[in-house]
């Protein structure tokens, strides 16, 4: 990495470099008291210890970013608690691939993406949930990770939240230097960091469940699907992270905006016939195209589909998604309701059956229930370089590039060339859950909570349903719902995933 940060902090840093730096000091924390409500509205008085911004990396590129702080509870509604052994939740708040910084965090669930700074702004379709992560200490996802970290605080659990570069950061050289593999490098550096300071930090460093949301959520997951693996260690070490393991115990992912190269394809298999929100249809020749390539794609993963479905193809997965994850989803939110409300739910969407206490309906008509698309074709390696996902993979002093071959023959930019660049290949493995899983990745995480909305067309809802059935196919442990009729970034279950993280870690 070329790239330094063009402002003083990097000098300020160069001194503390070398093997004591990356010591956690356990006594410089404050002692703060907060309420956390939690899921049936009983509020806790939560006293804990908290750690400030700490640079987890002895080289860094920007401390602003590659920092993180950890928060401990020591009394609980009035009881004293020891979370010397307790399981560390290490939440991220990335939004976006924007840059996300704790760096001025003064509290637990301070963290939070530069969605409106760093001269990025949303990605390219970005939906208002993503933009809506904006404002300082809510995140990417309207809360949601930030209620995980107030509740699992409150259930006794270690708070670790790291920040990490992101895709728009540019240094005075006018090099970008927090585009992929930038954040996960980070993420990864934050896992060294913690588990180089076993008995120092508190909480159980065997015991780290991870948890982010969106491209947040794409990046647990391959923090997860990655542990221990080689490929980053040039990367770490350039940054002088940590001499120990990056394998993580669990991971969350909500919404996870992953497997970039194959998204547009599965985009267009999924979303291709609805019309974009303005009632315009995205040109159906390039969506046929993609669509063709989904299938392609699919068929290579030989994927098994939970509960015995079979191998997923792109002529099943209709079926497989209803049958395994919209139709339970509507079911759990129907009988959820009262009997009028759901009477009135059901008199507003006749194209649901309700028979027996389950719901039934066809894929043609869950897609119209969703309606509109939230993004342009193709969805994530835009013809005109204006995905969020193109700066993501930009390099050096070039802001935005292609990532697929298709991408790239169809630029419209004016490229000479019309290929990806020769590190692409290796760049997209690096920011690949499905790369490690297909790998069977021994360093993985075994455990994980997949959460999507139905309504969210950020991506297409086969993403977060291979990433489950590849890792269930590695014999690991899977909890993944699709919440019913909730958009991007939705966590409406974070009472449970702070009991799952007990049940797993226990
Ligand atoms: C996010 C949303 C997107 O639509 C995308 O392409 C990447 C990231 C997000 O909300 O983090």
């Amino acid at each position: 990495l070329s790239a330094q940060a063009s402002d003083d902090k990097t000098d300020s840093t160069a001194s503390s470099s070398g093997s004591g730096s990356l010591v956690f000091d356990k006594d410089a924390y404050s002692e703060l008291t907060t309420t956390i409500t939690d899921t049936d509205g009983t509020e806790h008085s939560v006293t804990y210890h908290f750690w400030k911004a700490i640079t987890y990396v002895a080289k860094p590129v920007d401390e602003t970013y590659q920092s993180l702080i950890v928060s401990a509870p020591v009394k609980i509604d009035g009881k004293a608690v020891d979370a010397t052994d307790a399981p560390i939740l290490l939440a991220n708040s990335v939004g976006g691939y924007m840059p996300s910084s704790v760096a001025d965090a003064t509290k637990v669930g301070g963290g939070g993406s530069a969605m409106g700074g760093g001269g990025g702004g949303a990605p390219s379709g970005a939906p208002s949930g993503a933009a809506s992560n904006a404002n300082g200490n809510t995140n990417a996802t309207g809360g949601a990770t930030s209620s995980n970290q107030l509740l699992a605080l409150a259930a006794g659990y270690v708070v670790i939240e790291p920040g990490a570069r992101g895709r728009t950061l540019k240094n005075s050289a006018g090099e970008y230097y927090g585009t992929a593999p930038a954040a996960i490098v980070d993420l990864k550096a934050a896992v060294r960091y913690i588990r180089s300071n076993k008995g120092r930090i508190p909480g159980n460093v065997e015991r780290i469940v991870s948890a982010g949301t969106s491209a947040g959520g794409a990046l647990s997951a391959l923090l997860g699907a990655s542990g221990d693996s080689r490929i980053y260690d040039k990367y770490l070490k350039e940054l002088g992270a940590a001499d120990a393991s990056d394998a993580i115990f669990a991971t969350g992912a909500w919404c996870p905006i992953t497997d970039l190269e194959h998204a547009d394809g599965a985009y267009e298999w999924n979303w291709g016939a609805n019309k974009l929100s303005t009632g315009k249809q995205v040109d159906q020749t390039v969506s046929k195209v993609l669509q063709a390539q989904f299938a392609e794609y699919q068929a290579s993963l030989k994927l098994r589909g939970l509960n015995g479905f079979g191998t997923l193809t792109a002529r099943n997965y209709d079926e497989y998604l209803v049958k395994q994850y919209l139709e339970p989803s509507a079911t759990t939110y129907l009988k959820g309701l009262s009997d009028s409300d759901r009477a009135t739910y059901l008199a507003a969407n006749t194209f649901i059956t309700w028979s027996g206490g389950k719901a039934t309906f066809s894929w043609a008509d869950f897609l119209t229930h969703v309606g509109a698309r939230k993004k342009t074709v193709p969805a994530f390696d835009a013809f005109d370089l204006s995905a969020g996902e193109n700066n993501l993979f930009g390099a050096g002093t070039t802001q935005n590039r292609h990532f697929t071959a298709y991408g790239a023959k169809n630029d419209t930019t004016g490229l000479s060339s019309k290929r990806v660049a020769s590190d692409i290949p290796e760049t997209l493995n690096l920011m690949n859950p499905m790369y490690h899983l297909e790998r069977g990745n021994p360093g993985r995480s075994k455990h994980w909570w997949i959460r999507l909305g139905t309504e969210d067309s950020d991506t297409s809802l086969t993403v977060s349903a291979n990433l489950a059935a590849a890792a269930a196919g590695l014999g690991d442990d899977v909890n993944h719902l699709y919440y019913w009729d909730q958009g991007h970034g939705a966590n409406t279950d974070p009472g449970d995933f702070i009991t799952w993280i007990a049940k797993v870690t226990g």
